[in-house]
């Protein structure tokens, strides 16, 4: 663990361990919901090396600290070492919040893919209910999502990934849950979809995946899980492929911020004003 970090006893601790963990905005957006309900808080950046997640959460714990949000990579991990996880968490089987409780004992739960959900459904008023959704990658943030977009009962829903065996088990995992299929890129070819989310990384390299040009059906909808003050590759091709509605993924960024903020302080902020905060921060 490379950040050494100091507590107030006075005030809750919370924080976000990953690797990297600097270009993190939760901090922020934790400090502009606890201003909202007059809650002092300290909300930290932890970069964890390799190896050293475990340690890093005692020491935390052993501080005082009530809770921790988990980025990349760590969500797995975090999974294996909560006492117990919510039915979501365990399906997910990664865990981006856990809650430290002063027996020892630490929860676990994956708000990820909640806040998807309330982005699409809510903020962009674009239901899934019967609709034909396309999920691009079976990484982590994949994982989190594709239980609670299955619970809003779309008519199908497809997982494509570049290594097709991921796809193929992670559709497997959530058979019970809705009518879901793992496959590669070069079986999409001839179908179309109503919304496409892009869970992979490939953004962060610039690049979009393979996918066939014809994806969208009328009105679609193209997220892009990925957010930056610009429109990332994949909004850019989507827009220049037809898709009606495009986003990035700021929004489910504050949105599964608000629940971990739920789970720990029992209020639910107001998302919108921490969006449009953030949007004109970034610009
Ligand atoms: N907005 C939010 O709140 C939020 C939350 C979580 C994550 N995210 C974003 O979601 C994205 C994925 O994160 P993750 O945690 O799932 O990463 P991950 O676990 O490393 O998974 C990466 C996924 O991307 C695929 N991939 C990588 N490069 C590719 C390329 N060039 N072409 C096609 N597929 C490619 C991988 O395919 P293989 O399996 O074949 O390697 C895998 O499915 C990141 O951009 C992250 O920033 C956003």
């Amino acid at each position: 663990m490379t950040d050494i970090f100091e507590f107030d006893q006075r005030t809750h601790s919370y924080g976000v361990m990953g690797n990297p963990v600097a270009h993190s905005r939760s901090p922020q957006i934790h400090q502009l919901f606890a201003e909202q309900f007059g809650i002092r808080l300290e909300y930290m950046r932890i970069q964890v090396d390799a190896g050293g997640f475990g340690q890093a959460v005692s020491n935390f714990e052993a501080r005082g600290g009530c809770g921790l949000n988990i980025t990349v990579p760590f969500k797995s991990e975090a999974w294996q070492l909560a006492d117990e996880c919510t039915d979501r968490a365990e399906l997910a089987q990664a865990v981006n919040t856990l809650t430290l409780n002063r027996d020892g004992r630490r929860l676990g739960d994956n708000t990820d893919g909640i806040g998807l959900v309330r982005d699409i459904t809510a903020n962009l008023a674009c239901p899934v209910r019967a609709k034909r959704v396309l999920l691009v990658g079976a990484g982590g943030a994949a994982q989190g999502v594709l239980g609670p977009v299955l619970d809003e009962a779309p008519e199908l829903l497809w997982v494509a990934n570049r290594t097709v065996d991921r796809a193929e088990s992670l559709a497997k995992r959530h058979a019970a849950h809705g009518a879901v299929t793992g496959c590669g890129f070069d079986t999409l070819t001839g179908n179309r979809f109503d919304i496409v989310i892009n869970a992979t990384s490939a953004s962060l390299s610039g690049s979009v995946p393979p996918l066939p040009g014809s994806l969208f059906a009328d009105d679609a909808l193209a997220y892009d899980l990925m957010y930056a003050d610009t429109a990332t590759p994949f909004v850019e091709w989507a827009q220049a492929h037809g898709a009606a509605q495009v986003a990035d993924g700021l929004g489910m960024l504050v949105e599964q911020a608000a629940e971990s903020f739920h789970i720990w302080h029992a209020h639910s902020p107001d998302t919108t004003a921490v969006m449009a905060a953030l949007r004109s921060g970034m610009a």
